[in-house]
């Protein structure tokens, strides 16, 4: 799922940046462009931060940011749907 829809930044990247180290929001905007355009995808990225994070120490792999968020929905030019927390 897209978290920057701006930078077309998915939950598995920032699960990857957080495996390669990056532990603060700054970290995501400088790896990944995260926040760093419109800021709508400051609170969803945050969540998947702590997601990942948390997923890490305990031996999990799986980012679940998105359980408790608005999922609002973008219907691309080709009619495809995608979910993306900012939107
Ligand atoms: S900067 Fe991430 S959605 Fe705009």
């Amino acid at each position: 799922m897209y978290v920057c829809v701006c930078n077309g930044v998915t939950e598995r990247q920032i699960e990857r940046a957080v495996q390669t180290g990056a532990a603060r929001m700054r970290d995501l905007r400088l790896l990944l462009g995260v926040s760093a355009e419109c800021g709508k995808c400051a609170d969803c990225a945050q969540r998947c931060l702590r997601s990942a994070l948390s997923g890490q120490e305990a031996g999990t792999a799986t980012v679940d940011c998105m359980s408790n968020a608005l999922q609002p929905s973008i219907t691309m030019l080709t009619g495809e749907t995608l979910e993306a927390c900012a939107a």
